[in-house]
Formats: structure tokens, C-alpha cells, sequence
């Protein structure tokens, strides 16, 4: 039933990092084992909010597809789908917007941070949030696996769920916040380890892409800042640059830390920047083979979406015909 729903979105860039890897798109799969009724959706409508390349997006959005894939999402287990072939979430973006407030809206962290340097802010990019609360509550969702920089946009989620509730009849359960992963495990720049690995940073060199050959992944690593004690101690706080290599070794590795420094002891962080790199290159080919693999159907990514969008359509087709009714329309 609906009521299980589970609403993960990712934004349709072919440029998945090590860190959107291990944050969001593993913790999906993790997440699939136990759910029954989860909604992936890839957020193309999203993207449009600050400029972008209508000639590169199509294909940026079967790379998101063949990379969910390869990671390990299942499309039997998972509706797995692009937003704009579902209706819903822009009609039900209106229907939510008219109870949105502009100041409500400019108060949001992300929005802040994302217009604060552009001279003309696009509508897109300041009602976003409400086409974030309809893609959840389309589908009736009850959680809402997100980072922690997302909890403000989520919370107007459940505020708009709450307020249309009280105007217009019991209609949206309220969805709740699943963390995934810990400051633990969020992965830091290769470049300055007191910031988070992030696609928005303009040097290359502080993220691993997935789809990043060996010889970049090796120099991006053996470039990567640490600090001047040579001994791999695992100390976030301290020695920042280090841990976040054993973040990442753990990862990949799918050992713990306690294990990794364990044996580690005798090598000098030199040495241990190419085993991470090691580590990381057998863990990225066989995940890169498969995107490859998948790229070169286009028929099969295209029939997947397809599925997914029929899916999602009859989910929130259902949801919208309940709205409209309760709105008068
Ligand atoms: P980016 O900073 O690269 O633009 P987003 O903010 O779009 O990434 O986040 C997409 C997803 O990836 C979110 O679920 C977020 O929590 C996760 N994520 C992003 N960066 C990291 C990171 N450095 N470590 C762990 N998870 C991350
Ligand atoms: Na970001």
C-alpha cells in the first residue's frame, strides 16, 4: 500500500560522486531490500532550476538511469522513473503552491545559499521546495530519505501536508525524515577536507566520479590533501584529510575502520593513498562495465522509464483526483 512509500529523488547529472554513491544512491539499495512501495524518481524537472543543456539533458537522464542501475537498484523492487513523463507533480505543485507563502519559501537554507550570488533569481529555483513537497506527497509518501541539509525543505513538506489537511479534509499522511548515513560517512573534498565532496565544487580534483578512469582516479588520490604526520590514524576532527581516505577506503571495502587501521599500521599515508586508490578502482570497474553495458541499450533504459512512469502515474493520478475533489475543482 501507498502507505509504506518511500520517496527518494536524484537529480539527473551523469557525474554521481563518491559521495551522492555512498549518501543516497547505496542507501536506496540498501533500502529496497525492505520496502515494499519505493518511489525513485529522477528529478529532470529539477534541474532546470538554475541554466541548463537541453542538448546534453536526455542523455544526462539515461546515465542517471543506467548508473541507478549498475549501482544496484532494482526496477522490479523500485518504481524507478524520470518526473517529467508524470503529470502529477507539476498540477499538484500548483495546488500546493496556492497555500505556500513567499516569505515561508525565502526562509529556506537551500534557497539562500543557491541564489545568493545570482543578480536575477528564477521562480523555478524559489518554488522548488513545493514541487519537492508534491513529488513526496503525490505518492502518499510516509518517509523521505534525504541529507541533513534537506531538513528544512522537508519540514515545509509536512507543513503543507499539515495545513492542507486541516483547510480541506484528512488527505496526506505526515512524511518523516530518514537520515542516511552519519557525519561518519559523509565524504569530504580531496581538495580541503573541512568542506563536503559536492558536485557544485568547481575543482574536479576534490570528487571521485563514478565514472572517472583509474589513471584519474590513482592521481586524484595521490593528490588528495592531508597533513604532515605520516602514520593513517583516524581522527575526523584532527586529521581530517586522512580519515576521510579511510571514510572512503571503508566504503569501497566494505571493511570497518577499526579493521583498516588495524592494518595499516606500518604504512605511512603515502603508501596508504595508493591502496585506497587501489580499493576504489576494483570497487568503481565492475560498476562502470555495467553502465557501459546498459548505455549501449538505450531501448531497455527507455522501457524501464517507461514502466516506472506508468507506475507512478496511476499512484498519483489517484492522489491528484482526491486533491482536486477536495479543492472544488
Ligand atoms: P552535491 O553536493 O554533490 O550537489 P547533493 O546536495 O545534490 O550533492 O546531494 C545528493 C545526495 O547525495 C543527497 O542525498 C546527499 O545527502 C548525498 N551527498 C552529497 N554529497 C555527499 C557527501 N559528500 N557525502 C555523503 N553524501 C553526500
Ligand atoms: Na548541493
Amino acid at each position: 500500500s501507498a502507505a509504506q512509500a518511500t520517496l527518494c529523488g536524484g537529480g539527473p547529472t551523469g557525474q554521481i560522486h563518491l559521495g551522492n554513491y555512498l549518501g543516497a544512491v547505496s542507501q536506496w539499495v540498501k533500502l529496497q531490500q525492505n520496502n515494499e512501495d519505493m518511489i525513485l524518481s529522477i528529478v529532470d524537472l529539477h534541474s532546470m532550476t538554475l541554466p541548463h543543456d537541453p542538448k546534453t539533458l536526455p542523455n544526462s537522464i539515461l546515465e542517471m538511469t543506467a548508473t541507478l542501475l549498475a549501482c544496484g537498484i532494482d526496477p522490479s523492487k523500485v518504481i524507478l522513473f524520470q518526473q517529467s513523463m508524470v503529470p502529477a507533480h507539476t498540477h499538484l505543485s500548483w495546488c500546493l503552491g496556492c497555500i505556500s507563502t513567499m516569505a515561508r519559501l525565502a526562509h529556506l537554507p537551500t534557497f539562500k545559499e543557491k541564489s545568493a550570488n545570482l543578480k536575477d533569481v528564477p521562480l523555478g529555483l524559489y518554488i522548488y521546495p513545493v514541487l519537492q513537497a508534491a513529488d513526496i506527497l503525490a505518492y502518499k509518501a510516509t518517509h523521505v530519505p534525504v541529507g541533513e541539509d534537506q531538513t528544512q525543505n522537508i519540514e515545509l513538506t509536512q507543513d503543507l501536508a499539515r495545513m492542507f489537511n486541516n483547510r480541506f479534509g484528512e488527505t496526506f499522511p505526515i512524511p518523516h525524515c530518514i537520515y542516511t548515513g552519519s557525519e561518519f560517512s559523509r565524504l569530504k573534498s580531496l581538495r580541503d577536507p573541512s568542506k563536503k565532496m559536492s558536485k557544485s565544487d568547481p575543482d574536479p580534483k576534490s570528487r571521485i566520479c563514478l565514472n572517472d578512469s583509474p589513471d584519474d582516479i590513482l592521481k586524484k588520490i595521490k593528490k588528495s590533501v592531508t597533513d604532515f604526520t605520516s602514520e593513517v590514524t583516524f581522527d575526523p576532527d584532527k586529521r581530517p584529510g586522512v580519515s576521510n581516505l579511510i571514510s572512503i577506503h571503508s566504503f569501497v571495502s566494505g571493511r570497518t575502520v577499526e579493521e583498516i587501521c588495524g592494518e595499516v599500521q606500518n604504512v605511512n599515508t603515502g603508501k596508504y593513498k595508493l591502496q585506497v586508490a587501489e580499493a576504489v578502482i576494483s570497487h568503481v570497474q565492475p560498476i562502470q562495465k555495467r553502465i557501459d553495458d546498459l548505455m549501449s541499450d538505450e531501448e531497455y533504459l527507455a522501457k524501464v522509464l517507461k514502466m516506472g512512469a506508468e507506475k507512478a502515474t496511476e499512484i498519483s493520478e489517484n492522489t491528484l483526483d482526491e486533491v482536486k475533489r477536495k479543492l472544488g475543482l
